[in-house]
């Protein structure tokens, strides 16, 4: 699925839509979402907004320098834990290990989205979601600094 989003709040809406039908759809199973992107694609700003729809009610940030933080969930049926990973500076999931970041992906009532996924892909479990955010290239028709393209692809 492809979405074109033209501002912050475009990309904010989109992402609570999909955190209120990815955990309508999960039941309780565990929501693994890759996001993929460049630095300032947006990747923050759509987990931020996702969180919030779940009824997280601490305003997340980029947990760069811990690498992991969660949340309490408090919306949405069947589903209690938020975490939020950012493999910006990992070049492997060994570094995960020791917060026991290869265990969560297979949690009940669990939802995991990790910033730079492609570092540590191999903890992501079979099934996952891969959101992708990338910023066309500024100057072409319809494009501004704000436009990105957002794909959703379910991995299986
Ligand atoms: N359409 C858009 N969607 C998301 N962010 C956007 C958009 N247009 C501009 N931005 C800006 O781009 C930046 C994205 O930052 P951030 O979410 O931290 O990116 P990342 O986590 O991928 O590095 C923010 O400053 C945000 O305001
Ligand atoms: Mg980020």
């Amino acid at each position: 699925m492809q979405y074109i989003s033209h501002s912050p709040e475009d990309t904010q809406k989109f992402a609570k839509e999909q955190a209120l039908e990815l955990t309508r759809e999960g039941g309780g199973k565990p929501i693994v979402i890759a996001l993929e992107g460049e630095l300032g694609a947006g990747k923050t700003t759509f987990t931020q907004a996702f969180a919030e729809a779940l009824g997280v009610q601490k305003h997340l940030k980029s947990p760069t320098f811990v690498l992991m933080k969660h949340y309490g969930i408090h919306n949405v049926p069947n589903y209690h834990t938020l975490y939020h990973l950012d493999c910006y500076r990992l070049n492997n999931s060994v570094d995960l290990i020791p917060l026991g970041g290869g265990d969560i992906v297979h949690l009940r009532g669990t939802i995991i989205l990790i910033e730079w996924a492609e570092r540590v892909a191999d903890i992501l479990p079979k099934n996952h979601w891969i959101i992708h955010i990338d910023h066309p290239p500024v100057g072409r028709a319809g494009v501004s600094e704000q436009t990105r393209n957002i794909s959703i692809t379910e991995n299986n």
